[in-house]
């Protein structure tokens, strides 16, 4: 070997050494993060175990929040997944012209993480363009019957929700046992729905079924028993001799949307064990993330909500931001419509922060178009770069990209795959 080849392959040994090095460094930096991250998790579990924030799988029935009164199985969840974007739902429109073109989907869709795809949530009266809402031409703004004053919360993983709607309204366990809805002169109707002693997910199925937006499920001349949808309604009730009804529709909705989890988001799969689900940027943010938002009192639900604290932040009502929308005194109580505490008015509930990012905007009253500002709004003591990193880590780590499996048509099913389970 002569000089320059010696001294050529004492470079190449150096760089390898050096290269390795860095690798080295590398994964030991990687593998510090991870464990540090592991660590803030574990801490911010109310039970102290990843578990805690892992959501089953949507056919695994079995490990899915439910009420025992409204089992899940698969013909019902079919039924369910069906009738929120079926056209037999908006069959009392307050204009022909709206009949069958509105469902749960115009307010809840898949493509803004079930919520409003509008700034302000148009039932009847709209109908539904591709990834958006559009006003029905025949209808007025003074026919404009079913726009909503509040945000349509989602129901995005509500199986780990027992009040549901911003005020927990609905549901009777949790911060709800104890209250004598008899006293509550608001009340005729969530008290008759809180006496049937469903969970929430269920009273607010027939409540937005029934109720609310003048949805209703009447069996029509297409719903007989041959007809699929009949069909799943007698698979899914198999002990009722008259399935098909609109409470039964009810339970298949909740039954259904307790499916909806978002168990592909990239932090749900770091959990199930793919450590690089998450990069080390995201487990640094999620570091803030844990340390600061995901906490008691705040967002520390396994979805990152919470259904036993309400909060006032001040932030404006729909009609102080929105032409369209007209002083509603229930949304602007809140909490005190459910209470009677007088110092619970204008408290709501703390919201689920999977697939946030997709919302169409943000707060009760959908007054935020910006997630930073809104995260500003009701946390300025902490500085924004801070922040920030806690924004990014809900939009990266918390953010199912797949959401429309859920309301994708597969087809008709057998009975043999409807009942294998
Ligand atoms: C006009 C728009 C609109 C339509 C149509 C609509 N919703 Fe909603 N939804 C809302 C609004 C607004 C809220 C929040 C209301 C509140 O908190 O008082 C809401 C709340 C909910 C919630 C509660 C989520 C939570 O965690 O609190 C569920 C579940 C729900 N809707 C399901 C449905 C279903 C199922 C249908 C169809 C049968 C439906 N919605 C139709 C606007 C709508």
């Amino acid at each position: 070997m002569n000089l320059r080849n010696g001294i050529l392959l004492i470079a190449l040994i150096t760089a390898a050494i050096g290269l390795i090095e860095v690798n080295n460094r590398a994964s030991e930096r990687a593998a510090k993060i991870e464990e540090r991250f592991k660590a803030a998790v574990i801490a911010a579990a109310p039970t102290g175990q990843l578990e805690y924030f892992a959501f089953p799988n949507s056919e695994d029935y079995s490990n899915i929040p439910q009420d025992p009164k409204n089992p899940i199985n698969k013909p019902k969840v079919e039924l369910g997944r069906i009738i929120i974007q079926s056209k037999y739902t908006g069959i009392k429109p307050m204009n022909n012209a709206g009949y069958g073109l509105y469902n749960c989907v115009i307010c809840h869709h898949d493509g803004h993480g079930f919520t409003n795809p509008t700034d302000v949530p148009l039932g009847d009266g709209g109908i539904i363009f591709g990834d958006t809402v559009v006003r029905n031409p025949y209808y007025t703004e003074d026919s404009l019957c079913d726009l909503s004053t509040l945000k349509a919360s989602t129901f995005l993983n509500i199986a780990y929700s027992d009040l549901v709607l911003w005020s927990g309204m609905l549901g009777y366990e949790g911060a709800n046992s104890g209250i004598d809805f008899d006293q509550l002169a608001h009340f005729e109707h969530p008290k008759q729905l809180n006496d049937l002693e469903f969970k929430g997910p269920e009273l607010q199925a027939f409540g937005a079924g029934v109720m609310a937006h003048r949805f209703i499920f009447d069996p029509t001349d297409e719903l007989t028993k041959d007809s699929y949808i009949g069909k799943l309604f007698y698979l899914a009730f198999p002990n009722d001799p008259h399935p098909i009804n609109d409470i039964n529709a009810g339970l298949a909705i909740a039954a259904f949307e307790r499916t909806v989890l978002a168990n592909e988001a990239p932090f749900q799969k770091w959990l199930a064990g793919d450590k690089n689900a998450l990069s080390e940027t995201d487990k640094r943010n999620g570091l803030h993330f844990f340390k600061s938002c995901a906490t008691s009192g705040c967002h520390n639900s396994p979805a990152f909500g919470n259904d036993s604290e309400f909060h006032n932040f001040d932030f404006p009502n729909m009609w102080d931001c929105y032409d369209l929308v007209e002083y509603d005194e229930a949304a602007a109580n809140g909490r005190f419509i459910v209470t009677g505490d007088s110092s619970d008015i204008g408290k709501y509930k703390v919201p689920q922060l999977y697939n946030v990012s997709d919302h169409e905007c943000w707060g009760h009253s959908c007054c935020y178009d910006d997630m930073d500002a809104i995260v500003q709004a009701h946390n300025y003591n902490l500085e924004f770069s801070y922040l920030k990193k806690c924004n990014n880590f809900v939009t990266v780590a918390l953010r199912d990209p797949n959401l429309s499996r859920y309301t994708k048509t597969q087809g008709e099913k057998t009975d043999a795959e409807l009942l294998l389970h």
